[in-house]
Formats: structure tokens, sequence, C-alpha cells
């Protein structure tokens, strides 16, 4: 099976996306295209904190990767005109990295924290005061000369992101006062991201040719720009150097995505379910063995998007293929007495990471 770092559509951030991802990122919200609900509130919030010379409460995007969680954190920074620090939960091992992070942030800073999920216990338990009441309790000494001593830090936001918020631990939930969930966009959106983008980069692609990538994208922007640049190399040496529907449907071909954007994984996913398990229910982790993938994978990566598309449902007895998924693979779908599988016993990404 091929490597996540290899497989051309993942939403997982890959070193080539770093250059891109900076020159391609909006910079301000005006310039963020989707995630209207989120854009809005966000707006309210950045200027009532702005009036009252406060900062942002702290606050925790969730949603599949590669929507733009990073994005909108570097934003919130850039219209507080304040400066963020990046980090992420599996960067800070111990008590005391997080409280050089802490230290070192000025008044108003923003805090960013991937991954925000796989924080240790002991480090989350330094963060909860200084959320609560911007201080850091250090303990000095041991057993019963032991004594706690209370620094104070500046005001700050802390702007966690994750994609399992079902995983985060209660205390650490509650101690943010905005939880923003982020959507997969929509084709048009996509389609217009791709057209900035292509602006950006000074490729030509005409509209047809963004809706054709945009289509193939997964919802997910990170995989649009990936797409792009793939679909430009094509362009520039089989074609004329312009992106159209043609050359962005020979393109896909040739990286054997289909048209509704799955790629070789996801239809191996679907298959296995169809060809190994009469198609479902089966648990994760049995579909995971039988693929040599990661469970996580499958879940983060290619069941959010397989089940927006009504291919995938998710049941309390396993994961179920529906008829659409037989009828996309170019098989019959089975003939059933019960309910039929058309989507609608599909659950959304919230009820996913409630599990
Ligand atoms: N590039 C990546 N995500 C974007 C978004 N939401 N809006 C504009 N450009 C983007």
């Amino acid at each position: 099976m091929e490597n996540l770092e290899e497989r051309l559509i993942s939403p997982e951030a890959a070193a080539e996306d770093f250059d891109s991802e900076f020159t391609l990122r909006p910079r301000t919200l005006e310039e963020y295209i989707g995630q209207e609900k989120i854009k809005g509130n966000l707006k309210v919030y950045l200027e009532a904190a702005r009036r009252r010379g406060e900062p942002l409460d702290h606050l925790l995007l969730y949603g599949p990767p590669g929507l733009g969680k990073t994005t909108l954190a570097c934003i919130v920074a850039h219209e507080m005109g304040v400066q963020i620090r990046t980090t992420s939960g599996p960067a800070i091992e111990k008590p005391g990295d997080l409280a050089a992070l802490l230290t070192n942030l000025q008044e108003g800073d923003v805090l960013f924290i991937d991954e925000i999920h796989r924080l240790s216990r002991q480090v989350e338990e330094v963060l909860y005061p200084a959320l609560e009441d911007y201080a850091l309790d250090i303990m000095i000494g041991k057993g019963p000369s032991a004594q706690s001593i209370r620094i104070n830090l500046p005001r700050f936001t802390l702007i966690g992101a994750t994609t399992r918020a079902g995983q985060l631990t209660s205390p650490l939930r509650d101690r943010f006062g905005v939880l923003l969930k982020l959507e997969l966009y929509s084709p048009l959106e996509l389609a217009q991201i791709i057209r900035r983008s292509a602006n950006l980069l000074r490729v030509p692609c005409d509209e047809e040719g963004a809706a054709e990538l945009a289509a193939c994208s997964r919802g997910t922007p990170r995989v649009a720009n990936r797409l792009l640049k793939r679909v430009r190399d094509f362009a520039e040496v089989m074609g004329d150097g312009v992106i159209t529907r043609e050359t962005a449907t020979e393109a896909l071909r040739r990286m054997d995505i289909d048209p509704l954007g799955l790629d070789e994984l996801d239809r191996s996913l679907l298959r296995a379910i169809i060809e190994l398990y009469g198609g479902g229910p089966v648990g994760l982790d049995t579909l995971a063995a039988a693929l040599g993938e990661e469970s996580v994978t499958l879940e983060d990566v290619c069941e959010p998007y397989l089940m927006q598309m009504g291919l995938l449902a998710r049941t309390p007895r396993g994961r179920c293929v529906t008829d659409a998924a037989y009828r996309h693979l170019g098989m019959q779908p089975p003939q059933r007495s019960g309910p039929m599988q058309d989507g609608s016993r599909q659950q959304s990404f919230a009820d996913l990471e409630e599990n």
C-alpha cells in the first residue's frame, strides 16, 4: 500500500506544501474564502476584543485536516496586530517546555498549538492555570518541604487545533471560550480558491478548469492547491500551459483520481468492504489491517469525504458501503429486504469524532 506522504490527495501537509502555503495563504479574513459562519462570528469576536483592548478569548478550531486551521490562527494574530508562536501537542514533551513557551510570550500574543489532543496530562495540568489566570504554578523542592510559587504571565490567546475534538479531555475543552468547527468546502468555494491560487502562481486557469479541479479536491483547499500545481505540470509539459477542462481531466485521469475525487486508497477501502466483508458492517481496525494502513489515516483522511459523498456509512456495528458506492465502482448493489442504504444512515463528522 502506498505511503500516506506519497498520496497525492492526502490532506496532510507535505514538505512541498509549505512554500506554496506561505505564498497562497490568505492573510486577512477578507481574503479568506469559505467558512462563512466562522468568519462572521470571528469578525464580531475580534472587533469586541479590539474595542475592549483585551486579547481574544481562547479559541479551539476543529475539523478534518487541510481545511485551514493554521491559516485561520495566523489571520487572527494578524487581525489583532500581535505575534503568533506556533507549536504542536507532541512537540511539547515536558511541563518545562510549555513553561518556556508561555514565559516568552508578549502581552496579547497568540500561542498556536496544533494537534492539541496529543498534549500529555502533565503538560495539560500546567496549561489550566495559564489559561484561566494567566499564571504558572511551579513546584520548588520535593517532599514535605516542597513549595508552590506562582509566576504571572502576559495575557495571551491560546488557539488550539485538532482533527479530533472528541479526544480532548473535558477540563481542557471547557477552558476554550470559543469552539469553531470547520466544514468541508463546497465545489464553488474550492473553485474560487483555485482561481485565486492560480493567479498568485501566475498559471492561466479558466473557469471550467478550476471547476474540474474543485470537483476532485474532496472539500479540502490543501488538496485543491496541490492538484493545481500537479495539473500545471501536465499543462505546461503536454499542452500550452493553460488549465482548461480538457487538461485538468486528462491530468486527473493520469493521476488515478476519479471524477468524484477518490484516489486508489479510497477505492481500495470501498472495494475491501464489498469484497472481503460483504458490504459491511466491518470494524475500523479490521479494515485498516486488511488494507495495511493506519486506522487514523482511514478515519481522518478517507472517511469524512466518503461519508460526505454518501458512499460510506458509519453504523454502531461498523462501516458499511452504500448502494452508491457499488454503483460508483461499476458493481451491482445487492438486493436488500431492509431499509435501503442510500446514505440516509450516514453520520456526520460531528458524530464521528464523538466515538
Ligand atoms: N488557500 C487555502 N485556503 C484558503 C481559503 N480558505 N481562502 C483562500 N485561499 C486559501
